[in-house]
C-alpha cells in the first residue's frame, strides 16, 4: 500500500463502504441467521468475479436528521460478476443500512444495473432483503419502485431475471419480484406479503403469522409466487447458479449446450413397463422423466404447486429443454386452474429464451365441478392454450397414455404447432374416457337393454377397441408416430436435433391480448 493520501483516502473509503450499516447490524444481520448483502454476492458469484458499481453513491435526504446518517453505497450493493463464467448482473439489498429501506438512490443504483443487462443482454439477479419504501423519504421512494418496476417489465422476456427473498419483501416492494421471472425463497427466513400481519388483523380481525401469510411455504404450495424453495441461504444461492446453468444469457442466444456422458442413444427398457395394465392406476411421471433426460437431472419447478402438473428444466443429449409434463399420481393428472397457468407462464418463458418444449402428456381432460368453473378455468384454461400456441420454439410431444378431450388439444396437439408428436402403443385418445363416452352415446340402448351391465360391459369393449389407442389419431397423422418407449429418449434428442434450425414466427403486432 502507498503511503500516498489520495489512495489512502480511496481505501479508507472503500473499506467504510464495506462496512455498510457498521459492526454492531452486520451482527444483528448474523443473529437473525442471514448473511450480509455482501457475504451473498461472494457466495453465489464466481471467485474474485465481482466488480461493484457505485459503492460510494449517497442518499440526499435531509428530512428526520437523515443527512446525519450517511453510508456509502446506501442500502443496496450493485455491481456485476460471473456465474460459471457467464456474465450476470447483480444488485444485494443491505439490510444494515436502514433496513435495506428503498430510496431515491438505492432505487436508481437498482435502475443503472437493469439498464446495463439489458443493453448488454445479460441476467439480472436481485438479491431481496428490505423493510420496504424508505419511510423518511415519502413519495420519491414509492417513484423509486416505480422505475424498477418499469424496468423489470421492459426487460421482460429479453433477459433473465431472478429474485430471491433472503429476509422481508412487503408492501408494493413485492411486485418486482413479482414481474421477474423466477422467485426463490428461503425458508423460515423470508416472507411476501402486499400487507402484514398487523394490518391483516385491523382490517380481517384475522390472527396470522409472518411465516403463516407468506412464508416460503405458503407460497411454493398455495400461492404459487415462489417457484423454488431452499432451506438456507446458500442452498437458495445454489438453486440460482443451477437454474442459470439451463437458462441463455438473452433471448437473441440459444441455451447452454452442455455435454453430458449420458448416452444420446440410451434405450431404457423400464420404460416399456412402466404404464399400469389398469389405465385409471396413477404412476409417477416423474419416473418417466428422470430416466429419458440426462444424467437423471431434472430441475423441477413449482414443484409443490398444482402438482398435478409437472415443469421444470433438463437437458436431452446436451441440449437444455423446458419439460410440461401431466402427472397421474396427482388428481389423474387432471387440468385445472392452477395447473393451467403454471403450465402456461413455463411454456411462454421457455419460449421467450428459445428452449426447446417437452411435453408428456396424460391428461384424463379438465377438471369438472362449479368451483373450476366459477373459478374461471375457461380463461386460465385459455392462457394454456394460448401460450402453447403463440410459442414457436421447437415443440414435441409424447403422449403415454390418456389424452382426452379439450387436453389433447392444449397439451401441445400437432394442431397448434406442435413439430413432432409421439405416442406410447399405451395411449388413449378420444373425445373422452370410455366409461363417459359409453354413458352418453349409448344412454337410451343402456336404459333399455335387458341387462345393462352386461350390454355396457360389451359396448365398453368395442369403444376400447376402437378409440381407446393411439392408431386412429396416427391414422389422420395427428401422431407423427408410434414408438416403443424403450426408445424414447433417442427419438427425443434425434428431433431436437432434427429441429435445431427451426424457424417460425407469428404475425406482427403490437403484442396479443393473452386472456389474462
Ligand atoms: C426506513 C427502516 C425501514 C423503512 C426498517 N428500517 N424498515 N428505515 N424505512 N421502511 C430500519 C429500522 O429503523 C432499523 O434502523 C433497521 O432498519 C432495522 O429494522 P428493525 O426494525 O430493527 O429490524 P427487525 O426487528 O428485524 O424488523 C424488520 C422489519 C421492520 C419487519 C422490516 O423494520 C419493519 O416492520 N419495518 C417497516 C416495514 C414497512 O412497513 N415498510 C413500508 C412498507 S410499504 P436502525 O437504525 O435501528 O438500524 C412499502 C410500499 C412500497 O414498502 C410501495 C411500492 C410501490
Amino acid at each position: 500500500m502507498t503511503d500516498d493520501p489520495k489512495y489512502q483516502q480511496l481505501h479508507h473509503l472503500r473499506a467504510q463502504s464495506r462496512q455498510g450499516g457498521g459492526e454492531e447490524r452486520i451482527e444483528a444481520q448474523h443473529k437473525r441467521g442471514r448473511m450480509t448483502a455482501r457475504e451473498r454476492i461472494d457466495l453465489l458469484l464466481d471467485k474474485g468475479s465481482f466488480r461493484e458499481m457505485d459503492a460510494f453513491v449517497i442518499h440526499r435526504t435531509t428530512d428526520f436528521n437523515l443527512d446525519q446518517q450517511k453510508f456509502l453505497g446506501d442500502s443496496v450493493v450493485t455491481g456485476w460478476g460471473t456465474i460459471n463464467g457467464r456474465l450476470v448482473y447483480i444488485f444485494s439489498q443491505d439490510f444494515t443500512v436502514f433496513g435495506g429501506s428503498l430510496g431515491e438512490v438505492h432505487s436508481e443504483k437498482v435502475c443503472k444495473i437493469m439498464d446495463m443487462a439489458l443493453k448488454n443482454g445479460a441476467p439480472v439477479i436481485g438479491l431481496n432483503d428490505s423493510g420496504g419504501a424508505r419511510i423518511q423519504e415519502g413519495v420519491v421512494s414509492l417513484g423509486g419502485y416505480a422505475d424498477i418496476f418499469l424496468r423489470n417489465t421492459l426487460c421482460s422476456g429479453a433477459i433473465p431475471q431472478i429474485s430471491v427473498i433472503m429476509g422481508p419483501c412487503a408492501g408494493g416492494a413485492v411486485y418486482s419480484p413479482g414481474l421477474t421471472d423466477f422467485v426463490i425463497m428461503v425458508r423460515k427466513s423470508s416472507y411476501m406479503f402486499i400487507t402484514g400481519p398487523e394490518v391483516v388483523k385491523a382490517v380481517t380481525h384475522e390472527e396470522v403469522s409472518f411465516e403463516e401469510l407468506g412464508g416460503a411455504d405458503v407460497h411454493s404450495q398455495i400461492s404459487g409466487v415462489c417457484h423454488l424453495a431452499a432451506d438456507s441461504e446458500p442452498d437458495a444461492l445454489y438453486l440460482i447458479r443451477l437454474l442459470l446453468s439451463y437458462i441463455p444469457q438473452n433471448n437473441m442466444e440459444d441455451p447452454p449446450f452442455t455435454l453430458s456422458e449420458d448416452d444420446p442413444l440410451r434405450m431404457e427398457e423400464a420404460l416399456n413397463h412402466i404404464i399400469p395394465a389398469d389405465t385409471n392406476k396413477p404412476y409417477n411421471i416423474k419416473d418417466i422423466i428422470h430416466l429419458v433426460v440426462d444424467d437423471r437431472q431434472f430441475l423441477e419447478i413449482q414443484e409443490n404447486y398444482a402438482a398435478n402438473i409437472v415443469i421444470g428444466f433438463a437437458r436431452l443429449g446436451g441440449h437444455s429443454v423446458g419439460i410440461v409434463a401431466n402427472q397421474p399420481a396427482v388428481l389423474a393428472g387432471v387440468l385445472d386452474i392452477k395447473a393451467s397457468e403454471k403450465a402456461a407462464r413455463f411454456v411462454r418463458f421457455c419460449d421467450a429464451f428459445n428452449i426447446p418444449i417437452i411435453t408428456f402428456e396424460d391428461v384424463p381432460g379438465f377438471l369438472p365441478g362449479t368451483a373450476q368453473e366459477h373459478g374461471g378455468i375457461i380463461r386460465c384454461g385459455a392462457k394454456l392454450v394460448y401460450a402453447y400456441c403463440e410459442a414457436t420454439v421447437p415443440k414435441i410431444t409424447v403422449v403415454t397414455r390418456k389424452s382426452y378431450g379439450g387436453a389433447y388439444i392444449v397439451m401441445n396437439s400437432k394442431h397448434i404447432r406442435s413439430d413432432l408428436n409421439l405416442a406410447w402403443p399405451s395411449a388413449e385418445i378420444a373425445v373422452m374416457g370410455p366409461d363417459a363416452a359409453v354413458n352418453i352415446i349409448f344412454r337410451k340402448e343402456l336404459a333399455q337393454a335387458e341387462d345393462p351391465e352386461q350390454r355396457k360391459a360389451e359396448l365398453l369393449a368395442e369403444y376400447t377397441e376402437k378409440f381407446a389407442n393411439p392408431y386412429v389419431a396416427a391414422g389422420r397423422g395427428y401422431i407423427d408416430d408410434v414408438i416403443e418407449p424403450r426408445e424414447t429418449r433417442p427419438r427425443l434428442i434425434n428431433a431436437l436435433e432434427m429441429l435445431a434450425n427451426k424457424r417460425d414466427s407469428n404475425p406482427p403486432k403490437k403484442h396479443g391480448c393473452m386472456p389474462l
